[in-house]
């Protein structure tokens, strides 16, 4: 049984991903400083626990570990600029630390869980050709991170990097701080979507067990097609306009469309190419923005999701947790 080890675990990736591993029959060690909690993951005979930070762990824990899976960060825009330098100690070094020990303690292969925030905003549809152009410290840390761990890929140890759309769906620790799961959430609470202004913007999205769906190709594609190289996860179809999206979001769940503007108008577009991936990996995606919207919405229906759950919203999660003098 091939043991993969996934950091960042407990996040709101992290919780989707492991159970979908642990179905596939890997055996998993997660690590997480679990920030949003510990009660995120199942029971399973074949996962271990363990309360860590990737910027200390002993490495003896990589001895008997085929795959890495290195999710942790702080992971949005606001959380990185937050306390800079320590967005730098973690999305960069701290998982360039994970890369070289996993290399060093015979880990075959690594997986990074990067972000299409790399681009930046551009006028042409980008591809992991395009040059890039990381406007915050979270974009900027993820990109040297993938350079630096690149550099590590020979023959005995596969670097894969993965640039991520926005995810959208439901998971165990909830993030309402992306689009389409805030545009629920305002729905489900006041009957209005909020959308940020002016609506015309393009952004690339892709839904949670899509996410966990092309990691697993990651984990299973020959080293010959992967190693070294840079795949963006999504859908050329999930490109969506951020006003058109809202209206697809109340379209879904049924209830007349009313919106409320918010922010300042953002000019800052982009949009995807999923190309690679699609023809490399044979990946295509079996959820729509309509299914997320609908499961996130049953969820609150059914108070499996509570809106108002501070957590929800990472920065803000963050700011209380240096406030209250946790390490992070
Ligand atoms: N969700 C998205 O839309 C999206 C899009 C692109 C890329 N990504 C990337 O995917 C990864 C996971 O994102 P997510 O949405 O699950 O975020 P998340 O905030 O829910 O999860 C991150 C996890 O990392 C843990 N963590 C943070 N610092 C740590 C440290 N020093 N040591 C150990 N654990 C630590 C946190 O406790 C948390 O459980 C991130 O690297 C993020 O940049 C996410």
């Amino acid at each position: 049984m091939k043991q993969v080890l996934v950091t960042g675990a407990g996040g709101y990736i992290g919780s989707v991903l492991v159970p979908y591993l642990l179905e596939h029959g890997y055996s998993v060690i997660a690590l997480d400083r679990f920030f949003f909690g510990k009660d995120k993951l199942p029971d399973h005979k074949n996962l271990s626990i363990l309360e860590d930070d990737i910027r200390l762990f002993d490495k003896s824990i990589l001895k008997d570990v085929d795959v890495v899976v290195d999710l942790a960060a702080l992971s949005n825009d606001p959380s990185g600029e937050l306390d800079p330098v320590k967005t730098w100690s973690i999305n960069y070094l701290g998982r360039f630390r994970v890369a070289v020990l996993s290399k060093l303690m015979g880990v075959s292969r690594y997986v990074f869980p990067s972000s299409c925030s790399v681009y930046g905003f551009q006028d042409e549809v980008v591809d992991e050709n395009s040059s890039t152009n990381p406007l915050t410290t979270y974009a900027k840390a993820n990109l040297k991170a993938e350079q630096e761990s690149l550099i590590l890929s020979d023959d005995k140890f596969t670097v894969v990097i993965l640039r991520f759309a926005t995810v959208y769906g439901f998971s165990p620790r909830m993030r309402f701080d992306l689009a389409i799961n805030g545009m629920v959430k305002g729905f489900f609470e006041n009957g209005k979507i909020p959308i940020l202004r002016d609506g015309t913007q393009w952004r690339p999205f892709v839904h949670i067990k899509d996410i966990a769906k092309a990691v697993r190709l990651a984990i299973e594609a020959p080293s010959e097609i992967v190693n070294g190289e840079i795949f963006n996860v999504g859908s050329d179809e999930q490109n969506v306009q951020i006003f058109n999206l809202a209206q697809r979001v109340a379209e879904a769940i049924g209830i007349p469309f009313q919106y409320e503007w918010y922010g300042l108008p953002d000019h800052r577009s982009y949009r995807v190419s999923f190309k690679k991936i699609r023809e490399k990996l044979g990946f295509s995606t079996d959820y729509s923005i309509e299914d997320g919207a609908i499961e996130i919405w049953k969820a609150l229906k059914e108070k499996k999701l509570y809106p108002n759950d501070p957590k929800t919203i990472t920065v803000e999660w963050y700011k209380k947790l240096i406030k209250e003098g946790v390490m992070v």
